[in-house]
């Protein structure tokens, strides 16, 4: 996207990462932004407004009943006037409070009248943003289409190292950037992603499962969908995430329904990627009632479930590109080789599941992306949104 000449509102809430918007609000500035703050009281005791008004050479709104700076009641003329929102840095509370449609001040009131595309930073303790209520929240604006711009992980202003840190104000204004840029690079292609773990029934309420959390798949399939891909998402039982914003989701149970709905989705699908941990094998029988236990030990037989990605390789299209991933404890790129070559794959995503913050319902994600030719591309440890931008940059210089 081409910063010159927008209007954006700057919308900064009360963290320690507040002294960062200033930096952001400077380097879009001399981008040729036009930056208007919007400051809650919190935010005004990290961080003085004047420091803003000078940085960005505009009134800075901090409530509702100050004299209004433009034409029209506050809110609304913020709203009116923005072609870009930037939330930077987005506390737990301003996102808790925008899921839920809560206007009080005059940042959620104005959000809550915008129409432009929002961007958010969060940043916060890793408890808090890894806390299932946050990461609730998030989803919900996501799936409204909101666009994250995911934390780093390091060290915290409370003195611990994990996720939640604010991302560098030049890497806050370059993901601004990007998200115009690559918009449309996928229009017209059909993305089919799947994500999650599947699940083999035992009986009516046991199963075998795995602990794939979809988080993977979903930054692949949002990503994909930025780019204006149509795009399909198959997940598995497993997966507690919203539905992402502009994507057809099928959600299946197990390993023999995904396998239905990816061969069907697959027929004229230009770009697949199989993110989703599949079980390599069921209970043969899953019995009709609960099995009631007694003193004897219980067996049960498995058999193999069919390899899906191995049937699409089987059958893929001269034009097709098939992504898959590994999940490995050892051996992680002699045996991610194997399968790219075994499935007839243009790229294998090894993903080294031992490794701290990697693999399986981590926010972050460490892997190493192996081509036909056999070249590995190590890429460091980022969120799994920065692994599906990059993954699918790959993907579109494969196919130029
Ligand atoms: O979902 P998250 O919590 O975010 O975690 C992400 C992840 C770790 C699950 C993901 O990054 C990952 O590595 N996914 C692949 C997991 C896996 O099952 O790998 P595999 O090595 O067993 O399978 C290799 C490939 O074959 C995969 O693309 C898999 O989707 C596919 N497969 C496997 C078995 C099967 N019966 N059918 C398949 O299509």
């Amino acid at each position: 996207m081409i910063l010159e000449g927008k209007k954006i509102v700057l919308g900064v809430t009360g963290g320690i990462a507040a002294y960062k918007a200033v930096e952001v609000a400077s380097r879009l500035r001399k981008k040729g932004a036009e930056v208007h703050v919007v400051m809650t009281k919190e935010a005004a005791r990290f961080i003085a407004p004047l420091t803003f008004r000078e940085i960005t050479g505009q009134p800075v709104s901090l409530d509702m009943w100050q004299e209004p700076a433009h034409w029209n009641v506050e809110h609304i003329a913020l709203a009116r006037l923005a072609d870009i929102v930037l939330i930077a840095p987005a506390t737990a509370n301003i996102i808790a409070k925008a899921a839920a449609g809560i206007a009080d001040d005059l940042l959620t009131t104005t959000l809550l009248a915008m129409t432009a595309p929002i961007f958010f930073a969060p940043a916060m303790n890793h408890a808090m943003y890894e806390n299932p209520v946050t990461q609730e929240n998030m989803a919900k604006l996501e799936a409204r289409g909101w666009q994250k711009i995911a934390p780093a992980t390091g060290y915290l202003a409370c003195g611990v190292t994990g996720v939640g840190r604010l991302p560098e104000p030049v890497d806050i204004v370059r993901a601004l950037e990007e998200a115009g840029e690559c918009s449309k690079s996928l229009a017209g292609k059909k993305v089919l992603v799947t994500a999650g773990g599947t699940l083999e029934a035992i009986d009516p309420v046991r199963f075998i499962g795995n602990r794939s959390s979809g988080k993977m798949g979903y930054a692949v399939a949002k990503e994909a969908a930025r780019r204006g891909a149509d795009v399909v998402l198959i997940a598995g039982a497993a997966v507690a995430l919203a539905d992402p914003h502009g994507v057809r989701v099928l959600h299946t149970e197990s390993a023999l329904a995904m396998r239905g709905a990816v061969l069907q989705e697959a027929e004229d699908a230009d770009i697949v990627v199989k993110a989703a941990a599949v079980a390599d094998y069921r209970p043969k029988e899953a019995a009709a009632h609960k099995i009631k236990k007694n003193d004897a030990e219980l067996t049960l037989i498995l058999e193999k479930n069919p390899d899906i990605l191995l049937e699409l390789g089987a059958r893929k299209k001269a034009r097709q590109i098939l992504v898959g991933f590994a999940a490995e404890t050892q051996n992680l790129l002699g045996y991610a080789k194997e399968k790219l070559k075994k499935k007839n794959l243009d790229l294998i995503v090894a993903n080294d599941v031992t490794c701290p913050d990697a693999g399986f319902n981590t926010e972050t994600n460490l892997v190493k992306i192996v081509a036909r030719d056999g070249s590995v591309e190590e890429v460091p440890l980022m969120s799994k949104q920065a692994v599906a931008v990059h993954l699918l940059d790959r993907i579109e210089s494969l196919q130029k």
